[in-house]
């Protein structure tokens, strides 16, 4: 009997015990197609041999230091890396162990920076519905998976949402992106006075959002018009990337390509390609400055930020991604879009393709026509989660698509370093799964 508090302590899960390039192997020798890098983390699939040397090294000359009494080599070679991708003003790099603690991290500068600018009535943070930042309480606050949060309500912080974008359900019939992207700003907008422009901190919003929405890229324009809307009201503009970042939507950092910087950008999964636990907050260097110029200490902290075997690894994923891995992602992703678009696209039950780079979803409806989601009693999510595994393939189905309880999508993010052969295998798998898990619905 296991000892372990696992996930799901009712389920009964299979040893995982090697892996090779995009497979998983478990104790019984089945092999996995990892279609989803697990949750968007193994970007360089499971047996890198240059990240695993690079932390080997780093262990053997020093694992941990902690950086209350120093700073080490791979932490500070990992900044500079990181900043040297990123546009200005981003410029410090805070690292963490996962994207939740980056999470509370850039809450807690964010509140911060306005108490040491003397505005400490700015007390008051805007996420989006549908939204994922991590499950530690602050994270979960800004988060707006109803499900995920109703039974810890007392706890959390007061964070207000706004609609997220979602084109598929909310753009209206004949709505240009630009009147789509117009409308959800004239919310936030709405938003911000109902509470009162000088108490917001900030809006937190995911780039391209991930897990509970399903790979929903932004329409082009919104995220200029909230960029806009935060600027006039003084408001930080906080980008969770620690799923779409890092590549995985074909450019290092997802809001390249929505001509915005953010104030604070987190990003995680990547960054380590699962080798070790790493996050990271990146801060423009305003933010900084109202620190060091003011109180001069960040009141934050963890015990393993900025661990060096941990940034050495995630230093390795830089350089194997700027060797040409990154460069992979867009074309790869087209075909793994055309791919899912040559299978899905005229399924009865597929009502949504979408996605970018490397990061794509299904949207599964009971009535492609009229949108309507499955019997969320089904669980259609699990069941094709189930028939994936069974069928060879790991790939991340969620439900609550829509509002937390109704909608089933299936989320998509293989390594960087997938072959064109095993698209096919992944899309062919996957058709087994959905056509098994719909059979009795
Ligand atoms: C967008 C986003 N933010 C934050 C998190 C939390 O990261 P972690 O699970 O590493 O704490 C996740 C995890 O899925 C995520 O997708």
């Amino acid at each position: 009997m296991s000892h372990a508090f696992h996930r799901n302590p009712l389920h009964d899960y299979p040893v995982a015990v090697a892996g090779d390039g995009v497979y998983v192997y478990d104790r019984e020798g089945r092999r996995y197609l990892d279609a989803s890098g697990g949750a968007a983390v193994s970007c360089l699939g499971h047996s890198d041999r240059a990240v695993i040397e690079a932390i080997t090294r780093q262990l053997e000359a020093l694992p941990y230091a902690h950086t209350s009494f120093f700073t080490n080599e791979p932490m500070e070679a990992l900044a500079d890396a990181l900043i040297a991708t990123a546009p200005k003003p981003l410029d410090r790099v805070y690292f963490t162990s996962g994207g939740s603690e980056a999470m509370e991290a850039a809450l807690k500068l964010a509140r911060q920076y306005f108490v040491e600018k003397g505005e400490p009535q700015r007390a008051q943070v805007i996420g989006r519905r549908q939204s994922y930042h991590g499950n530690t309480l602050g994270a979960l606050a800004v988060g707006g998976n109803f499900a995920r949060r109703r039974q810890f309500a007392p706890l959390l912080i007061g964070a207000t949402h706004v609609s997220p974008c979602y084109p598929y359900r909310d753009q209206r019939e004949g709505e240009s992106d630009a009147a789509y992207g117009e409308r959800l700003g004239a919310e936030l907008e709405r938003e911000i006075e109902r509470l009162g422009g000088d108490k917001v901190i900030a809006f937190v919003a995911e780039t391209v959002a991930g897990a509970t929405l399903g790979c929903v890229p932004p329409v082009r324009g919104y995220f200029k018009r909230v960029r806009e809307i935060c600027d006039r009201y003084g408001i930080l503009l906080i980008l969770d990337e620690v799923m779409c970042g890092m590549g995985r939507c074909g450019t290092m950092w997802a809001f390249e390509q929505e001509d915005v910087v953010p104030d604070i950008v987190t990003i995680a999964k990547g960054l380590g390609a699962g080798y070790q636990p790493i996050g990271a907050m990146l801060a423009a260097r305003p933010i900084y400055e109202a620190i060091t110029r003011g109180s001069g200490f960040f009141q934050h902290g963890y015990t393993y930020l900025g661990h060096a075997a941990a940034c050495a690894g995630a230093l390795a994923v830089q350089q194997r991604l700027r060797e040409g891995v990154l460069a992979g992602v867009a074309p790869m992703g087209e075909r793994l879009e055309s791919e899912l678009r040559r299978r899905f696209g005229e399924h009865p039950h597929v009502g949504d393709i979408r996605g970018r780079g490397l990061f794509w979803a299904l949207e599964l409806v009971a009535d492609r026509k009229a949108k309507t989601p499955f019997d969320p009693g089904l669980r259609l999510h699990a069941r094709i989660k189930q028939e994936a595994l069974k069928a060879g393939l790991l790939c991340y189905p969620m439900g609550g698509t829509i509002d937390g309880e109704r909608g089933d999508h299936v989320l998509l993010a293989p390594p960087f370093v997938i072959e064109p052969s095993q698209i096919e295998e992944l899309v062919h798998k996957l058709e087994t799964a959905v056509e098994s898990a719909l059979i009795n619905t």
